[in-house]
């Protein structure tokens, strides 16, 4: 029997690398997508599932619409988008290049790599999708990441909308997003913060995330701590809740530190 195929994006590093090997380890051959080919190799030496690796800047809409057109033969059942980044500063002061690359990751090549596999998962009536959002994606606003968190809103916007689509049409096809808090990645590095809260690990949050993806939850968010604090942040006004966001968002700042 043909074996069912993982696709991945952002599988280089951090949640996407954790996920990659946690899926091979279910059995699943892989397809992992990032920029950097080398990192990509050294996980497919580390797998004992087929893997193949495409070494893509997502940020390209037309690499997203290629990666389509080179892997849509193939018997894949589950996609995680996974790539994505943040940028941290006043909204001006970020130069609006990075932002305009991060807007073309995070939220375009989700939408395009979403749309075009979930044509066909529909037509199957087979497959699962997980967006990795973000607890910033369940939150109304951040300050001094703004961009970012609205980047996340998006997905878990989108998310929620195509999940009730397919429920709609008793589809068994799954789409859900991801919302963790922090964890320990490059992620901090590329958006040049730290941390104010503790952080769990990317293994951890990949494991809860594939977990409760298989049982079909649309949102998820892994730590009790990230899953009582934004529910509560539900019950509070916006406006404080943003306040409260933007000052936990300026201890983040690395030169603050
Ligand atoms: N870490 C956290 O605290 C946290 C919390 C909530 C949500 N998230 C989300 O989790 C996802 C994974 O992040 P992470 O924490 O695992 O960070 P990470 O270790 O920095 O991984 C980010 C991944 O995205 C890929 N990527 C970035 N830009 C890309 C581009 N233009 N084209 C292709 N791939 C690109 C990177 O690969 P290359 O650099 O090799 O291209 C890398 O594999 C992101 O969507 C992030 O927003 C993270």
């Amino acid at each position: 029997m043909q074996k069912e195929v993982a696709m991945i994006t952002g599988a280089s590093s951090g949640i996407g690398r954790e996920m990659a090997k946690q899926l091979s380890k279910q059995g699943y051959e892989l397809i992992l997508m990032a920029r950097r080919e080398d990192r990509l190799k050294q996980i497919r030496a580390e797998v004992n599932t087929a893997c193949e690796i495409l070494s893509v800047d997502l940020s390209i809409p037309e690499e997203c619409m290629n990666v389509y057109e080179k892997t849509k033969e193939k018997n894949i059942t589950v996609l995680i988008n996974c790539a994505g980044f943040g940028a941290f500063g006043t909204f001006t002061d970020i130069p609006l290049e990075k932002e305009l690359q991060m807007i073309d990751v995070n939220i375009k090549a989700v939408h395009i790599l979403t749309n075009l596999f979930l044509k066909d998962f529909r037509r199957k009536n087979k497959g699962s999708i997980l967006n990795v959002s973000s607890v910033a994606g369940l939150l109304p606003a951040g300050p001094y990441m703004a961009a970012y968190y609205a980047s996340k809103s998006y997905v878990t916007s989108l998310t929620l909308a195509i999940a009730q689509e397919l429920a709609d049409d008793k589809s068994d096809v799954y789409i859900g997003a991801l919302c963790p808090g922090p964890v320990a990645t490059e992620f901090n590095d590329v958006a040049e913060v730290s941390f104010g809260l503790s952080s769990i690990s990317a293994k951890d949050c990949a494991s809860y995330g594939l977990k409760k993806m298989f049982q079909k939850k649309t949102i998820i968010v892994p730590s009790t701590l990230v899953r009582l604090s934004s529910s509560a942040s539900r019950l509070i006004p916006r406006k404080w809740v943003v306040a409260v966001t933007g000052n936990q968002q300026k201890k983040k700042n690395k030169n603050n530190k």
